[in-house]
């Protein structure tokens, strides 16, 4: 594997004010038969041109915690969001509906996992992206049809012409997603939000697309919030890491200090689970043993005491909160990294 992307970028730090910048982030989702605790008090920024990536296991509120600041949250369920949001400076919070599709469309792009679900089976593919155009930056049909082969190439789909005329089901899943990621760049964004964009496509199209998304992000200078389950994907791409358990931050930082010196026992287990310690694209949490707890009924104390090989009695009265590790490096855990009623980390 080549040098982390952390490695190779430490000088680059967020700028003055985040693009975005979530606090106190909690999201409560009512099901038919449970009330669901999807996040709870989840805070981090990100600078232009910074990649953060989200990682977890299945379950653990990535996409809810993702999603969730730009007012996307799951269909079918009644949802309460508590927090504030702020994108370059703009509180969320008090956004009208039209302005937050304003913002969706133009001032943050969002890639989903499935682009099947995103694009109109029934349509070809040019008059889909050329209506985004038309209608998020209003362009005439003459430019919306430059600016759509402009984004094709950007992504690199060869032959953009010919492939303007294609159905979503005559590409490949791979060229399906490049669609999407052109489409989420329309609008030159600040901020790109993309949730396991490559988990469906095969191990190849998975590092194709997201060096794809790595070199955008750069090109482009946006911001990047990126879900995956790969700590690969993160070594490349990301410059500081957010790793969730039970639908709260356990661990961020710096790519290099979460993954080479991860605080927090999650962490620490995720890592041990994946096969080689500098992980392929690909791989998995897979050999973490145990399950997460249901979020209905989140347990006393810390969410991880029942498979934590640290574990204390004192774990499983009081949830411990993110507490310093050394300077913006922050852990949620008794053991590993104690706060002082002074809030100072304790000397160890
Ligand atoms: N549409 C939904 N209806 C009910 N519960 C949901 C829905 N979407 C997510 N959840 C619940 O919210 C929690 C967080 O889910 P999610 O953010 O999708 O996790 P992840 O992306 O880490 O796999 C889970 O407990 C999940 O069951
Ligand atoms: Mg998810």
């Amino acid at each position: 594997m080549t040098a982390s992307r952390a490695e190779a970028t430490t000088a680059m730090r967020p700028a003055d004010q985040p693009v975005l910048s979530v606090k106190g982030l909690s999201v409560l989702l009512f099901t038919e038969t449970a009330t669901v605790r999807a996040v709870t008090d989840a805070g981090y920024d990100v600078g232009r041109g910074e990649a953060l990536a989200i990682v977890g296991e299945s379950g653990s509120g990535k996409t809810v915690m993702n999603l969730a600041p730009l007012g996307l949250l799951p269909g079918g369920v009644r949802a309460v969001v508590g927090g504030s949001v702020e994108l370059s400076g703009e509180d969320l919070a008090v956004a009208s509906e039209e302005r937050m599709m304003q913002i969706r469309g133009r001032k943050v792009g969002v890639v989903f996992q499935d682009p099947l679900s995103a694009l109109n089976p029934n349509r070809r593919i040019g008059p889909q992206i050329e209506e985004v155009l038309r209608l998020r930056l209003g362009l005439d049909p003459n430019a919306s049809r430059a600016r759509a082969i402009e984004l094709l190439t950007m992504v690199g789909i060869p032959e953009p012409d010919r492939r303007l005329r294609l159905f979503p089901h005559q590409m490949s899943g791979g060229m399906r997603q490049r669609v999407m990621i052109a489409i989420a760049i329309a609008g030159d964004p600040e901020l790109l939000i993309a949730d396991e964009p490559t988990t469906a496509l095969d191990v190849t199209i998975q590092a194709q697309l997201l060096e794809l998304l790595a070199r955008l992000q750069r090109q482009l200078h946006m911001a990047m919030v990126l879900v995956t389950h790969d700590i690969g994907v993160v070594a490349r791409i990301a410059d500081r890491v957010a790793v969730m358990y039970a639908g709260t931050i356990v661990e961020i930082g710096t790519v290099r200090d979460v993954l080479k010196r991860p605080r927090h026992p999650y962490t620490r287990a995720l890592l041990a689970a994946v096969p080689a310690p500098d992980a392929e694209v690909g791989s998995r949490f897979t050999g973490l043993t145990g399950s997460p707890p249901d979020l209905s009924t989140p347990p006393a104390g810390c969410a991880f005491a029942p498979r934590c090989v640290l574990v204390q009695p004192e774990c499983r009265l009081d949830a411990p909160r993110l507490a310093t590790a050394g300077g913006d490096h922050k852990a949620a855990c008794w053991i590993t990294t104690p706060v002082s009623p002074s809030g100072q980390e304790f000397a160890r």
